[in-house]
């Protein structure tokens, strides 16, 4: 962008270095186990804790014992999961509970215990209160582990639109404790590895191989095993090495945008139906018919890609894609890229590039093909 030269102007500059820790653990809420009081005061101190209710069922009297071993008051507040509750009411409601216990502006971080939708919002919570507090994330599902607990990205949804309001507030530390991952429903389990999927075809052929042959047995011990661990890490790894380079966005051309294309549309209109990373395989599944559209995969490459999906047993509601509608997705999507489509789409599993010339036909065409064939394959 060109800026125009004021006479007379005074330049104010600044610059602020960010840096979090992301850290495995395991057994977290044992008492002996001071990752959670890692940042923050300890001594006659407060935390404000929201939990995914869920979790909270699981793992309610556990948290309690630790914050009261530790003698540390708490205001533990319950969060319904699901993307119908990442909205501005439920991001008021938290605000009220924040203000009711007010806590030290830089020394009393405040704990993120939950999926996606809960760390997206309380982090905006935390972003937003007093102008940013610091807070700590601790992702309890396969998404939240391999992606939204990983970066700086926080928001709500917003007049029917994704994250339409949010901030980019770098946690102060994220916890991963794949125990977590023992009683998520196989649903979700699926709906996180679809963002593994993601990883895998646009920039790592090798993930793409571990997730043929152990990807299947992964979701059954819910991670739990040696090559599941290694799977994550490894997804964990990668996506790393997308953010911090470009950690705020500065670079609009962005791998992780994989799959983010066409399911934004499908995901405000199917909310009811489609779970995030359910929208973002369909978005993978489209944007690749195009590649091959484009001579960019095989025919080879989009069966290896359907067998994948089909081995790990993911189902997917293909009468969702409506063209109209992904053109309008891809459309709203060029203002967030800021005038142009800057589509990732595969060339090569492993490999990525831009596109900025998506139609409409092309867009129709892949859908057909699609469809044909998931019909072949069912
Ligand atoms: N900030 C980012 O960079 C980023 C990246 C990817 C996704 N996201 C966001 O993440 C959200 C989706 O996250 P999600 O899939 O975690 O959804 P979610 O937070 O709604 O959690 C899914 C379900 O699992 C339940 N749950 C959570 N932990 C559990 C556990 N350990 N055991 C049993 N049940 C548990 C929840 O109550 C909920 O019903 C989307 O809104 C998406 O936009 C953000």
């Amino acid at each position: 962008m060109m800026d125009l030269v004021l006479p007379q102007a005074r330049r104010v500059a600044y610059t602020q270095t960010v840096t979090y820790e992301v850290i495995t653990t395991s057994d977290l809420f044992h008492p002996d186990n001071p990752a959670l009081l890692a940042v923050g005061r300890r001594l006659d101190a407060r935390r404000f804790v929201v939990v995914d209710a869920a979790v909270e069922a699981y793992y309610g009297e556990a948290i309690r014992a630790y914050f009261d071993h530790h003698r540390i008051q708490t205001r533990i507040v319950s969060f319904p999961g699901g993307e119908e509750n990442k909205t501005l009411e439920h991001y008021v409601r938290i605000v009220r509970e924040l203000d009711a216990f007010p806590i030290y502006r830089r020394d009393e971080p405040i704990l993120a215990i939950g999926g996606g939708v809960l760390t997206d919002l309380v982090g905006f919570v935390a972003a937003s209160y007093r102008r940013g507090v610091p807070y700590v994330k601790v992702p309890t599902t396969l998404m939240g582990y391999i992606d939204a607990s990983i970066g700086i990205k926080t928001g709500i949804n917003f007049n029917s639109n994704k994250n339409r309001l949010g901030a980019f507030h770098p946690p102060r530390l994220v916890l991963l404790d794949k125990a977590f991952l023992k009683t998520l429903p196989r649903r979700h389990l699926l709906n996180g590895i679809c963002e593994i999927v993601k990883l895998a075809v646009i920039k790592d052929a090798e993930l793409f191989e571990w997730l043929e042959s152990h990807g299947a047995e992964s979701v059954e011990a819910s991670f739990q095993n040696p090559v599941g661990e290694a799977i994550l890490r490894r997804a964990i790894e990668d996506v790393l090495e997308e953010l911090e380079p470009n950690l705020f966005e500065d670079d609009l051309e962005r791998k992780m945008d994989f799959g983010h294309t066409f399911s934004y549309g499908l995901e405000a209109h199917h909310a009811r139906h489609l779970l995030h990373g359910e929208a973002v395989l369909l978005d993978i599944l489209l944007s690749s018919i195009i590649a091959q559209g484009r001579g960019l995969l095989t025919a080879v490459e989009v069966e290896r890609l359907f067998c994948l999906i089909h081995t790990l047993g993911i189902e997917l509601d293909y009468g969702v894609l409506t063209p109209a509608l992904l053109w309008e997705s891809l459309v709203e999507r060029t203002y967030h890229r800021n005038g142009l489509q800057r589509a990732p789409i595969p060339q090569g599993i492993g490999q990525c590039v831009f596109v900025n010339d998506i139609c409409p036909e092309e867009i129709e065409r892949a859908v057909h093909s699609l469809k044909d064939w998931a019909v072949i394959r069912v």
